[in-house]
């Protein structure tokens, strides 16, 4: 089936109250139109076109073409009809079905949409309407049928009888329409009362042309919802919350309080994980099988091997911790970390732009930064890596085996040679060769009796400062 999508993205969105346009207001961290079209590339079109207004520099910019997309200019936001019309020229000797789609209804379902096709096809329509059945019907355009029940019409909300305004069956703004209707677009007059021309008009005209047109009562309200005011997207961002949280669900994540657990949908989560509460997992991470996550961790873009475990307060942003590694309590992972199998970071642990080596540990108050250390090495309380110059950053290098002596400062660039130790609180500025002990420290000494000493000189100057006051 030859097939293209059109994304309407070019309206004002005047009721969001905002100068963001309305299709790039997002949903955990993702415009709404990136959902649209992320599901209408499920369809793999021939083409997709999205209708942009004024904001053409901002929507390209915030969106992913994951195929090409051809942007179609409507300069004045007259109304859907009028976007679409401006699709036209696009879709020049593009022999197919049309699949149109409102930029703001980022819920719908890939399922509904080849449900939406298959019926168009079989009934041979026209075209086709999706709807579907609102609770409570408000801004929608409500679904007019006759005493057979065929579709004749659409009415807005703002054009409707308040008899109109009771039906229950309403436009989600979705429709299948063949080339052969689109000359229809021409004949749509300007709606007076909004001053707009309505893609909605589609259905009557072609019904008064004797065209096949239909509307296929399939999806659900909860997932056809458009989004038009603040409200609504809030009210679409919990839908989208659940919904993503109930799938991990089923597929055998266990969750202590989903309320305060947020997953983008981008995330994927293995089987037997257990997360916490307050626990936000963004973009494109992927948390591996038997995790534990514990309160109050983020992970921004980031893997996380089978079995490991992220204690609480903890911030992973584009790293990677194997399987079986152990991260936080309070440890932050910043972009370029690879936390090796079975290492173990600990509090107050800063990674940077380092890989760790498996069976490593550094459990307590340290920075590695730009740093390569090796397996099974042991990296004491206060160890840090000095990177920065104050121009560049530099390089450490840690073999495997290797012990670091805690309150240690590594001078980048340096080399600590395999096996090699580091004693306690050394300032290492050169290589260190394999197996060697190194120390930098100043030789400690102990002056006997220096504490009762320099008590009793201070007491007899205190003496003296009396005496002279009573002079
Ligand atoms: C529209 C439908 C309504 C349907 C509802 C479903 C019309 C006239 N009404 O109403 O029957 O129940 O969607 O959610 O179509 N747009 C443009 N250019 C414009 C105007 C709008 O591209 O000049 C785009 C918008 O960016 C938006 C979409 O078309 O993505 C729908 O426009 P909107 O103003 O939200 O229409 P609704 O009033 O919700
Ligand atoms: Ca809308």
């Amino acid at each position: 089936m030859k097939l293209a999508g059109v994304i309407l993205a070019g309206g004002l969105g005047k009721r969001m109250n905002s100068s963001l346009p309305k299709v790039l207001h997002t949903i955990h961290g993702t415009p709404m139109l990136q959902y649209v079209l992320n599901t209408l590339y499920g369809l793999k079109p021939q083409k997709v076109i999205v209708v942009v207004g004024k904001h053409l520099k901002e929507i390209r910019k915030s969106i992913k073409e994951e195929r090409s997309i051809t942007f179609a200019k409507q300069e004045e936001s007259k109304g859907t009809a009028n976007a679409l019309l401006k699709a036209w020229p696009t879709l020049k000797g593009f022999k197919g079905t049309v699949i149109v789609v409102n930029g703001d209804t980022p819920l719908i379902i890939l399922g509904t949409l080849k449900k939406l096709l298959a019926l168009h096809k079989k009934r041979g329509n026209m075209v086709s309407l999706l709807s579907f059945i609102a609770k409570e019907p408000g801004s929608y355009g409500r679904v007019i049928r006759n005493k057979e029940n065929k579709v004749m019409s659409i009415i807005e909300n703002r054009d409707a009888t308040d008899f109109q305004k009771e039906i229950k069956e309403v436009n989600s703004g979705i429709y299948a329409i063949e080339p052969e209707a689109f000359h229809i677009l021409k004949e749509i007059k300007l709606n007076k009362s909004k001053g707009e021309y309505y893609l909605t008009d589609i259905i009557g005209i072609a019904k008064n042309k004797g065209m096949k047109v239909d509307a296929l009562c399939i999806g659900s309200e909860d997932e056809l919802m458009g989004v038009n005011t603040r409200q609504e997207l809030e009210m679409v961002r919990q839908l989208m919350k659940d919904r993503i949280i109930k799938r991990w669900i089923v597929r055998g994540v266990n969750f202590m309080d989903t309320s305060s657990v947020f997953i983008s949908p981008n995330t994927k989560i293995g089987r037997g994980t257990f997360i916490y509460p307050n626990v936000y997992l963004e973009g494109s991470t992927k948390v591996g099988r038997g995790c534990t996550i514990y309160p109050s961790v983020r992970i921004h873009n980031s893997i996380i091997g089978d079995g490991a475990v992220i204690k609480d307060s903890t911030l992973i942003e584009e790293s990677v911790v194997k399987s079986q590694a152990s991260v936080g309590p309070f440890a932050r992972l910043r972009p370029g970390s690879i936390i090796g199998k079975g290492a173990r970071i600990g509090n107050f642990v800063e990674v940077k732009k380092s890989v760790i080596g498996s069976g490593t540990k550094a459990g307590h108050l340290t920075y590695l930064g730009d740093s390569k250390i090796g397996n099974n090495v042991n990296v004491g309380a206060g160890t840090i890596t000095c990177n920065y110059d104050g121009y560049k950053k530099h390089v450490t290098l840690v073999g495997d085996d290797v012990f670091i002596g805690s309150d240690s400062q590594l001078i980048a660039p340096v080399k600590i040679g395999k096996g090699a130790y580091i004693g306690a609180g050394s300032t290492i500025t050169k290589d260190v060769p394999s197996m060697a002990l190194a120390l930098s420290r100043v030789e400690q000494m102990s002056i006997k009796d220096w504490v009762r000493k320099r008590k009793f000189k201070v007491q007899s100057s205190k003496f003296k400062v009396k005496k002279d006051k009573r002079k």
